[in-house]
């Protein structure tokens, strides 16, 4: 989901990249969204302590990040000492674009999970970042939801079940004049997401509360300005069960002008693989293995839609669960679709080729929209449905 045309420099020498440099830093040429290291300028080109200082300077001159072509996973310890130094000075790979930053982020960040882990073994795993940089990066953002016509007068972003809030936190750095309101039930996730660095002129809050609780839905109410969006991110509305999904459909629609819930593809639970492999480059040069694996009294039910798995990380020594999801029920769009109708909401789904949000009965013709995960938008507001029409 691009909805803006991204500007790419590439530099092919040590020479071309200086000049690249000096072209930004003197306010000459602005910061591109992505850098492209290529033979000459490739980061390889230099001895790895030279990186550091480099790395540094990539991160002020460019927006979301670089590509650079040398890099080849798995090559043991050298390699993972080369990714390491990477992640610690403020980008990773774990979405499919190059290393990235938050979005024209001023800071760096470190995000080099595995150096806990050679230092004290599966129990010094940070299971939240373990978590993300599996599961947790997204290729899409509030930006994406904001160019569609349903959600363009959005100026409020809430977040329910938002865990480490990587959907709010990102949204931030492209609209800080919005106001963002994060809401899970995890105090170490809300702890985690009010330590990091957000910019001081963005109103944020994270309440630590249930939200099929009525009261933390009136209350960002109250926060919000202008009209607002709630976005449940990977899929965790299917941790409830159909009331408690009912409810959050009634709570979200009441409470926001739209909620967009992430949705899976229609497949059976009973379908799925009892075990599926996540494991990253990194992780296997050091020797950890990361897996989403059925619980054993979690049979998927074919009836139901529901199953039982964990996130679970391993290696020589053992293993250790980091996430727990004893129940989770799968609900396909056509479900979602008859809930939303049973309760007079409307639902639209997000047309990939379009890039809008469109009723659940306009025909998705050949795109993508059937096989892929896709977003459902749900409002009682027939007007911003039409939008999408
Ligand atoms: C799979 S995580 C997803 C986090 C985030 N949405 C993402 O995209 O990565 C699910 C989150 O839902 C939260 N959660 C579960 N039930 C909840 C409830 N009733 N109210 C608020 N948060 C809840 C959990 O604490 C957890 O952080």
């Amino acid at each position: 989901m691009r909805i803006e045309d991204e500007v790419v420099r590439i530099a092919r020498s040590a020479a071309a990249l200086e000049a690249f440099f000096e072209g930004v830093e003197s306010g000459q040429a602005p910061r591109p969204d992505w850098l492209h290291l290529q033979t000459g300028a490739r980061l390889s080109e230099l001895p790895l302590e030279r990186w550091p200082a480099l790395l540094g300077r990539i991160h002020r001159n460019v927006r979301r990040g670089f590509r650079t072509g040398e890099t080849h996973p798995g090559r043991g310890g050298e390699w993972l000492r080369r990714w390491r130094t990477i992640a610690s000075h403020g980008f990773h790979d774990f979405g499919e674009e190059g290393y990235a930053k938050a979005y024209d982020s001023p800071w760096v960040e470190d995000h080099d999970y595995i150096g806990p882990y050679l230092d004290g073994g599966l129990e010094a795993l940070d299971a939240y970042a373990v978590y993300g940089s599996v599961l947790g990066s997204h290729s899409f953002d509030v930006e994406a939801f904001v160019a569609t016509r349903a959600c363009a007068d959005v100026r409020t972003v809430i977040e329910p079940m938002a865990g480490t809030a990587e959907f709010a936190y990102h949204g931030h750095f492209r609209f800080p004049d919005f106001r963002y309101v994060m809401i899970d039930l995890d105090v170490e996730a809300r702890n985690r997401v009010e330590a990091r660095p957000w910019l001081p002129e963005t109103e944020h809050h994270y309440f630590v509360s249930d939200v099929l609780d009525e009261e933390v839905w009136k209350q960002a109410k109250t926060i919000s300005s202008g009209p607002s969006l709630a976005f449940v991110g990977k899929q965790s509305h299917q941790l409830f069960d159909p009331r408690q999904l009912v409810r959050l459909l009634e709570l979200g629609t009441m409470h926001a002008d739209a909620l967009v819930l992430e949705t899976p593809p229609v497949v059976l639970a009973s379908e799925l693989a009892h075990e599926e492999d996540l494991s990253r480059p990194e992780m296997r040069a050091a020797g950890l293995e990361v897996a989403l694996v059925d619980e054993p009294d979690g049979d998927p039910n074919p009836f139901t839609n529901r199953l039982a798995f964990r996130l679970e990380a391993r290696d020589a020594s053992g293993s250790r669960t980091l996430f727990r999801y004893p129940r989770w029920t799968m609900y396909s769009p056509p479900t979602l679709s008859a809930l939303a109708e049973l309760q007079g909401i409307e639902a639209l789904y997000f047309h990939s080729e379009l890039g809008e949000f469109v009723p659940v009965d306009h025909p998705a013709g050949d795109t993508d929209c059937h096989d892929n995960v896709n977003f459902m938008l749900f409002t009682r507001d027939a007007r911003r449905a039409r939008h999408g029409a």
